[in-house]
C-alpha cells in the first residue's frame, strides 16, 4: 500500500507516495524523473541502475525505497555537485572528472551501462584516489558492458585519477 515517504536525492528533500518495498529505481525514474539510473537486469547483476547511498554504490533495482530514508541518495544527475561538495569546490563542474575522462577516451558505445560505470568509478576514486590497475579491475568487476568497452573504461578511470590527483598511474 502506498504511503508517504521522505527521501533525500541529490541534496533535495522529496516526499513521494509509494509502497515501502518499491524499488528505489522505480521511484527515481517514475516519480522524480531522474533517468540516469537505468533498468537492466533488475537482479543486482549488471550495475546499470547504480546510485550512491551515503557515498556507497548501491543497486537501486533491488533497494526498497523505504530503506534510503534518512540517507543521502546521489544519482548521475547529482554527481558533479556531489564531487564539488567532497572537494569543497566553490561550484559544481559541468561533469565529474570520470565523465570527462570517458569522453576524452571515447569510451562510450551504446552507453547503456555507463550510468553504473560512472557511479562505481566515482565511488572508487573517492575512496582510493590513485588505484592500481588491479584495484580498478576488481572495483568494476560487477559492472557489465555488452559492448565490451572495458579496456577504454580502464584507461578513462586512470585518466580521471590523474586529473584528480595530478599523478599518472
Ligand atoms: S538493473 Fe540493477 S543491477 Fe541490473
Ligand atoms: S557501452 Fe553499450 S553496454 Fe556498455
Amino acid at each position: 500500500m502506498a504511503t508517504q515517504l521522505k527521501i533525500k536525492v541529490n541534496e533535495r528533500e522529496w516526499t513521494v507516495a509509494a509502497a515501502p518495498e518499491t524499488p528505489l529505481l522505480y521511484v527515481l525514474s517514475n516519480e522524480l524523473q531522474l533517468h540516469g539510473p537505468r533498468f537492466g537486469c533488475g537482479l543486482a547483476q549488471c550495475g546499470s541502475c547504480s546510485v550512491l547511498v551515503n557515498g556507497v554504490e548501491t543497486r537501486s533495482c533491488v533497494t526498497p525505497v523505504a530503506s534510503v530514508q534518512g540517507k543521502a541518495v546521489t544519482t548521475l544527475e547529482g554527481l558533479p555537485a556531489w564531487y564539488a561538495a567532497q572537494k569543497k569546490l566553490p561550484q559544481a563542474p559541468a561533469l565529474h572528472p570520470v565523465q570527462q575522462a570517458l569522453i576524452d577516451e571515447q569510451a562510450v558505445q551504446c552507453g547503456y551501462c555507463f550510468n553504473g560505470m560512472i557511479i562505481k568509478a566515482s565511488e572508487l576514486l573517492s575512496k582510493t584516489p590513485q588505484p592500481s590497475e588491479m584495484q580498478i579491475r576488481l572495483a568494476m568487476n560487477g559492472h557489465l558492458c555488452r559492448c565490451g568497452t572495458y579496456p577504454r573504461i580502464l584507461k578513462a578511470i586512470q585518466r580521471a585519477s590523474k586529473a584528480m590527483t595530478g599523478v599518472a598511474r
